[in-house]
């Protein structure tokens, strides 16, 4: 018996879900903003998808991040005790996984060396990198467009952002690509490698500092002082989790959402004045983040009339709560003229995403390439055959394309 039949309750792992998380999470189909779910790994969570209630949870103190906590709330709520999570502890004590004080003192110190400037310094890069991958592409006349460009992107920009020597490029790309993927063989053979190479990258910036966020981040001190070197090399993981899978899906799931919906993708074409909202409402429409890192109960809260009790594991669903038409009218609609203002994509509150403007810039550049490079792309399958990932990530395994118009 499957755990949606033992439970009755919506799960999380279930082929609705994970094609179609919005429309899963439709407050109709769950009888309301606030209800109960099983994520994965057999997981009760509570779940908030309605709008104002996921902006009120993303800034309730009560909420917590501790990792501490996470475990204790986790074993008590795991149907499958022998499931539990490895918790690889030198990776995670960073901002996400913290509360304030730790919280503020984390971030304070990521805020001093990820600067507009350390965004903006990368744009060349980016650009290079971006024509570098679109040639790559033009001698074909059909591509995967995940493998040929949303995956290599962004992680040359974080290895130009962190300071990765070039040599050391490939053998990190194995890592971490093994490190995010759903295989917890591939996982738990890929962790040890990565944590030994972030510690020795750490090391080297601090013996020959240059002018990347790494060797910022080695310099970077407040009143509190400087980051742990536990906490620098855990802050380096998470930047590299939190800035890679998400661009990587943004730019499959938004280049996805403009391919099946040709009259906007016309629009924005014709003007392309269009594009900054345009990427806004991608990330409202199917952003890449479905539901927000877990939080955790410290007393109960109650939540649009539904009381959630102390010691609970709670997802925020920014997918659900970014169509929810008290916020946005006719928010199932696909509209790059609408205004997308006080999307959840990024988060919301003390967690607000770090690398936003990164992210945006990067984004921006690679529409622009994608759209001047390879204006007649369509889709090679029926929408319906593309294959969405299970996880906490809006991903597609590979988006076949055709790149250049038929021949008549
Ligand atoms: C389209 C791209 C991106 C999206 C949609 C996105 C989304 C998010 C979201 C939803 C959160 C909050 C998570 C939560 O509250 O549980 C977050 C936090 C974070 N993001 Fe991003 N992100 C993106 C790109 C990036 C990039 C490029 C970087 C850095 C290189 C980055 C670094 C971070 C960090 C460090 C945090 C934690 C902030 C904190 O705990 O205070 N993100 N992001």
């Amino acid at each position: 018996m499957s755990i949606e039949q033992a439970t009755g309750l919506p799960s999380m792992d279930s082929p609705e879900y994970i094609t179609n998380p919005q429309v899963f999470f439709s407050q109709e189909k769950c009888g309301g903003p606030v209800f109960q779910a099983v994520a994965a790994g057999g997981l009760k969570v509570w779940v908030v998808a309605g709008y104002a209630e996921a902006r009120k949870a993303l800034t309730d103190p009560r909420l917590s991040k501790n990792v501490d906590m996470a475990r204790r709330s986790i074993l008590a709520n795991l149907d499958r005790k022998a499931n539990v999570m490895a918790f690889a502890v030198d990776l995670v004590s960073h901002m996400l996984n913290s509360d304030p004080p730790d919280h503020t003192r984390l971030r304070s110190l990521v805020n001093k060396a990820f600067t507009a400037r350390a965004s903006e310094r990368l744009r060349p890069s980016i650009e290079s990198t971006t024509r570098k991958l679109l040639d790559g592409m033009a001698v074909h006349s059909e591509t995967d467009l995940m493998e040929a460009f949303a995956h290599p992107l962004p992680m040359a920009v974080l290895c130009e952002l962190l300071g990765v020597p070039q040599p050391d490029r490939e053998r990190f790309d194995h890592w971490l690509s093994a490190r995010m993927s759903n295989d917890p063989q591939r996982i738990t053979m890929a962790a040890p490698a990565l944590l030994a190479y972030l510690r020795e990258l750490v090391d080297s910036k601090r013996r020959a500092p240059a002018d990347d966020l790494l060797s910022h981040l080695v310099q970077a001190q407040n009143s509190d002082g400087r980051l742990s070197p536990e906490e620098l090399v855990a802050t380096t993981f998470l930047l590299l989790v939190a800035g890679h899978e998400t661009t990587v899906h943004l730019i499959g799931a938004g280049m996805t959402s403009l391919l099946v919906h040709p009259d906007q993708l016309a629009r924005l074409q014709r003007d392309r004045r269009l594009l900054p909202g345009a990427i806004e409402e991608l990330l409202r429409y199917d952003g890449p983040v479905k539901t927000a890192t877990l939080r955790f109960t410290t007393e109960p809260v109650e939540l649009a009339g539904t009381l959630i009790p102390a010691n609970s594991p709670v997802a925020i669903a920014l997918a659900a709560a970014n169509r929810d038409e008290t916020q946005f009218t006719a928010g199932d609609s696909f509209d790059i003229t609408r205004p997308s203002v006080g999307h959840l994509a990024f988060g919301h509150g003390i967690h607000y995403c770090v690398g936003a403007p990164l992210a945006r810039l990067e984004t921006d550049i690679a529409f622009t390439g994608l759209l001047d490079r390879f204006p007649y792309m369509q889709l090679l399958c029926d929408p319906s055959d593309l294959q969405w990932q299970p996880g906490m990530f809006r991903a597609l395994a590979s988006l076949p394309v055709r790149l250049q118009a038929p021949h008549r």
